[in-house]
């Protein structure tokens, strides 16, 4: 690929703003050889500004959203591409979320540019279970665990029941919840439907793959082939 197609794809800009960086100069070899538009390179050896370059695709990263972030790429609000380095937003093919987290809702977030890995990780079919950590306004009466297994639950304005989904209590007012699907807002409705009200809502994993302790909210990383397939909960 072309130098400055590369660059460009990668979010460093468009293809008229990365011909400026490399008539600057910006684009150099590991010795700071300064790069042309005829150059060719392996990636690993290319320089931005004296740094390495970010990572070709496929990219798949987990963040850790907080409270108030959209998981969109347009709202006029606080949204999660506000977290990664600007260049992010720009790739091509750019990085979507791996299904949506609501607004209020924390924790485990996939956002990747691979799309047989983003329909394998929300397609209902293949069961990739995601679980929750609950907390409640009201105390659990002890009916949802039966109610959310059942298989019967009819969410209000939908025909379709929902898949099994299991329930762990944790405290009188505080629950682990597992999915197989991920319907709007569908845990804070399942939730309605069994006469509470959800308080917070935070994703602590996804198949295997388990929100790590020490990444903090608005931290991110990128992950590894391993916990990629952690995730497939392979
Ligand atoms: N269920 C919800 O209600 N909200 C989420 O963000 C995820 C699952």
């Amino acid at each position: 690929m072309k130098l400055v197609k590369l660059l460009a794809n990668l979010g460093y800009g468009s293809r008229s703003e990365v011909s400026r960086h490399l008539r600057k100069g910006h684009v150099t070899d590991v010795n700071g050889r300064v790069l042309g538009e005829k150059d060719f390179l392996p990636h690993a050896e290319i320089r931005f500004q004296g740094e390495p370059l970010d990572p070709e695709g496929p990219l798949t990263l987990m963040l850790h959203k907080p409270e108030g972030y959209t998981c969109s790429s347009d709202d006029p609000g606080n949204i999660i591409y506000d977290l990664l380095p600007n260049r992010y937003d720009l790739r091509n093919p750019m990085l979507s979320p791996v299904g949506r987290l609501d607004k209020d809702t924390t924790g485990l977030l996939l956002m990747t540019d691979d799309g047989q890995l983003l329909h394998r990780l929300i397609s209902p079919k293949h069961h990739v279970p995601k679980t929750y950590r609950v907390t409640l306004d009201r105390v659990l009466e002890g009916h949802e665990q039966g109610l959310f297994a059942s298989g019967e639950l009819v969410l209000r304005g939908e025909d379709k029941p929902l898949l099994p989904a299991k329930m762990e209590a944790i405290s009188e007012k505080e629950a682990f919840i597992t999915l197989e699907e991920g319907r709007y807002h569908q845990v804070r409705r399942m939730f309605a439907a069994a006469g509470n009200h959800v308080v917070a809502l935070k994703r602590i994993s996804i198949g295997e793959l388990l929100l790590p302790d020490d990444l903090d909210e608005g931290e991110w990383k990128i992950l590894s082939p391993e916990e990629i397939a952690l995730a497939k909960g392979k």
